[in-house]
């Protein structure tokens, strides 16, 4: 893969692309790959529902031909990619006619019928709202939340983005080291969070930010992406890279 992005670029031992790049970040190099882009279409991820909520459910977790992507090695888990190309913007709701897409109601839920696993990228988009305070994503398992990113616009007079876990409505210890805080109010944003082995990655806006060690373990038992806060949300997709 010379120019696209290739899962091994991403994963550990891979072969990775950039030896200059600092140790530990894993994105390939230049603007962050969002998706493997053409000809390899990422699949939608297994069993979720339809282009918005409340539509029929997609085909089950176990479904799809391996191999759908080229450069993409077929995975061994249980998220083999659907042969089916994604069809419309994700999770977000259908345009109305002639006109611009609805926003989608925040707080958003999403459920994650099989769970996370490494190779899973999940990409929101939407706007910050135009005084915001704070937004948060929540990937729960049951009531725990296995990772918090929570950006705050105004915490003691500073910008940070703050990330946590929380367990028996516990929160563990903050983890508060981007280097840079790329949101802004009133402006559009991408974020990407992909799964790795032991660790969640996220870029904002086409660049790495941050990753953050699992502590809680037990992916597949994390069904639940909750996004609350001050923005407003164009879409939320899960597609297996
Ligand atoms: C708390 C806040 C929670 C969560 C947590 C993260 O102070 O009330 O919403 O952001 O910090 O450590």
């Amino acid at each position: 893969m010379a120019d696209g992005f290739s899962l091994s670029d991403a994963l550990p031992g891979g072969n990775c692309p950039n030896p200059g790049a600092p140790p530990g970040q894993g994105w390939p190099p230049g603007p962050f790959p969002g998706y493997p882009g053409p000809p390899a279409a990422p699949g939608p991820y297994p069993g979720a529902p339809g282009p918005y909520p409340g539509a029929p459910a997609g085909p089950g977790p176990y479904a799809g031909a391996p191999g759908a992507f080229p450069g993409v090695p077929a995975g061994p888990g249980p998220y083999p990619a659907p042969a089916q190309p994604p069809s419309g913007p994700g999770f977000g709701p259908p345009p109305p006619q002639g006109g611009r897409a609805a926003p989608m109601k925040v707080p958003f839920d999403l459920p994650l019928q099989a769970g996370l696993a490494p190779r899973l990228l999940i990409t929101i988009t939407g706007t910050v709202n135009p005084k915001p305070n704070r937004f948060s994503l929540d990937f729960k398992r049951g009531h725990d939340i296995a990772f918090h990113f929570n950006p705050r616009f105004n915490d003691d007079n500073r910008k940070v983005i703050v990330c946590n876990s929380m367990f028996q409505n516990n929160w563990g210890k903050e983890e508060r080291t981007a280097p840079r805080f790329p949101f802004e109010a009133g402006k559009p944003f991408k974020v990407q969070v992909l799964c790795e082995v032991d660790h969640f990655k996220v870029a904002v806006n086409d660049a790495h930010l941050l990753q953050y060690n699992y502590r809680e373990k037990r992916l597949n038992e994390i069904t639940r992406l909750c996004i609350a806060g001050d923005v407003a949300l164009t879409s939320v997709t899960p597609t297996m890279i």
